[in-house]
């Protein structure tokens, strides 16, 4: 492998070496530099291209088949869907044995000398097997050790239109990601190494080839952390009381059955049992027929929601909404509503809805008998309650829009955050929908990735889901199957829905 390598060394050490004082003078003035085939560029965060990195054909086409010969596991989450083989620590193929031992070896001395870092054995490596949609949506790849990240393309001839670059992004003042300003096509037998900083945001762009491959061997070198600015806190979404409409708004725009006192006690015993219930045909038909139309016809302005590493889909402003659908937006701020939502829940979301008083003496004594057994007050949420007398419920909303390329994604800050509420989901247009195409909500365990349960778009129906404070949500990844459905009409291709959250 040294052998291999050897060439490789020699060609960029000189160049590197030389070109790190040019690039000192090229960060005020950023600018990309090449030489020997070889690409620095400062901006919009350090990375370096190696093409032809491994000079040996015959080795590269070798370790390409035993990197396919492996096993591959499917990994899913709100970040990410791809393959990924078994791990490459332990393999014993020689072409695998031989690329690990002259990474983590002479060419990790080499980049650490170039970069005057010293950078650490620790073998970090795995092999990704991207396919038809599958993605790696923004992220910086921090994580305590990570120095320089690296990914050694084993691709067919790739054009960007088969999707799958590697996006590099730019960042705001608050070191959030803004917008792709670079993109790499990965090439066979090129590296590409980067900076992990706390703003070296990327993603793999999705695979829209339906029949290419794209394989790559990817890690890091681990060496002293960068010094990380603190995490931006997002300004809360500002929660408002409901609106004071009576019962006739209600008269006007639900289905009848959900009114009915009976059918009402039903649904709160399901949802007590289980925490969350769908209840379809929810609004009148004739009125679900209105809003939905006007969805799809009004001129809304709907504006993309940021930053990339947290979210990614459209939100109508409320100033462009037209008649029915501001009372649609009315009906479920109401006064009416929220002691429906009690009623539905058993949740206490008016200061009318009946008082549970066997909850409140079961939790306060939950409370003491935590005391008693950790000995100290250390646990106060419902002390804390009980001192603030009863607060006023509020909630906070939105009308959002959803289409290819559309997800949100867990972040760190969410789980101190977390709280109690009660998230309401009405979908409203979003005709012949498919699982696989992504765009359902998934409700999973807080640090465990274990997934609880997920909300699946389906036309005029009502999905209430009661989130302790270990619960979290992300709205998963639209793909491009979405793009099947018919063309002419684009509306077909997305989802609309209020998405409103209650607080107690
Ligand atoms: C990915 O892994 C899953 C589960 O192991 C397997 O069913 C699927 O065929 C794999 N896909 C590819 C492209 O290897
Ligand atoms: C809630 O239930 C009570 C009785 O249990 C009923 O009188 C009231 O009308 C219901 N509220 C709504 C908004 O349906």
């Amino acid at each position: 492998m040294e052998e291999v390598l050897l060439p490789v060394l020699t060609a960029c050490g000189l160049p590197v070496r030389r070109s790190r004082i040019q690039l000192q003078r090229v960060v005020s003035r950023p600018r990309a530099l090449s030489l020997w085939g070889l690409e620095l560029d400062c901006h919009p965060f350090p990375h370096c291209i190696i093409r032809n990195f491994i000079q040996s054909d015959s080795f590269t086409e070798n370790l390409q088949r035993e990197l396919l010969d492996l096993n591959f596991h499917e990994k899913s989450n709100d970040l990410y869907k791809f393959n990924q083989s078994d791990d490459l620590k332990k393999r014993k193929e020689p072409h695998i044995t031989g690329l690990r031992a002259g990474l983590f070896g002479r060419f990790r001395s080499w980049l650490g000398e170039v970069l005057g870092i010293e950078l650490e054995p620790t073998v970090d490596i795995s092999c990704a097997k991207y396919q038809y949609t599958d993605v790696l949506l923004c992220h910086d790849d921090e994580l305590e050790g990570r120095r320089v990240a690296f990914i050694l393309y084993l691709v067919p001839p790739w054009e960007s239109s088969d999707g799958g670059t590697l996006d590099l992004f730019s960042t705001d003042d608050h070191f959030q990601p803004h917008s792709v300003v670079k993109s790499l096509v990965p090439s066979w037998n090129t590296l590409v190494l980067f900076e992990v900083s706390p703003i070296s945001f990327h993603q793999v762009a999705e695979v829209l080839s339906e029949d290419k491959c794209r394989l790559s061997l990817s890690g890091w070198f681990h060496g002293p952390s960068l010094e990380r600015p603190p995490r931006h806190i997002e300004p809360p979404f500002p929660r408002s009381p409901h609106l004071p409409r009576d019962e006739t708004l209600l008269l006007e725009w639900l289905n009848p059955l959900y009114l009915d006192v009976d059918y009402q006690s039903q649904v709160q015993q399901e949802f007590e049992d289980s925490s969350e219930i769908q209840l379809k045909n929810f609004l009148k038909e004739e009125k679900f027929k209105e809003v939905s139309e006007a969805l799809r016809s009004t001129d809304f302005q709907w504006t993309k929601q940021g930053p990339p590493n947290r979210r990614c889909y459209e939100v109508a402003s409320l100033e462009s909404f037209p008649q029915c659908v501001s009372a649609c937006w009315e009906l479920l701020c109401s006064e009416a509503f929220f002691l429906l939502l009690s009623n539905f829940t058993g949740l206490r979301l008016h200061y009318l809805s009946p008082s549970d008083e066997d909850r409140e003496e079961e939790k306060d004594q939950e409370y003491e008998e935590e005391r008693e057994a950790t000995g100290s007050s250390g646990y106060t949420p419902s002390a804390n309650k009980n001192n603030k007398g009863p607060s006023t419920p509020v909630c906070v909303g939105e009308l959002r829009r959803w289409a290819h390329g559309d997800y949100t994604l867990l972040h760190d800050g969410d789980s101190s955050r977390a709280e109690y509420a009660l998230d309401l989901l009405l979908t409203l247009s979003c005709p012949d929908w498919q699982t696989e195409f992504g765009g359902f909500t998934s409700y999973v365990a807080n640090e465990e990735d274990e997934e609880l349960l997920m909300v699946y778009p389906e036309e005029n129906s009502l999905a209430l889901v009661y989130r302790d404070k270990e619960t979290l949500k992300f709205v998963k990844h639209i793909n491009h199957r979405s793009s099947t459905l018919p063309i002419g009409d684009s509306c077909r291709r997305a989802v609309y829905d209020f998405s409103f959250v209650y607080y107690e």
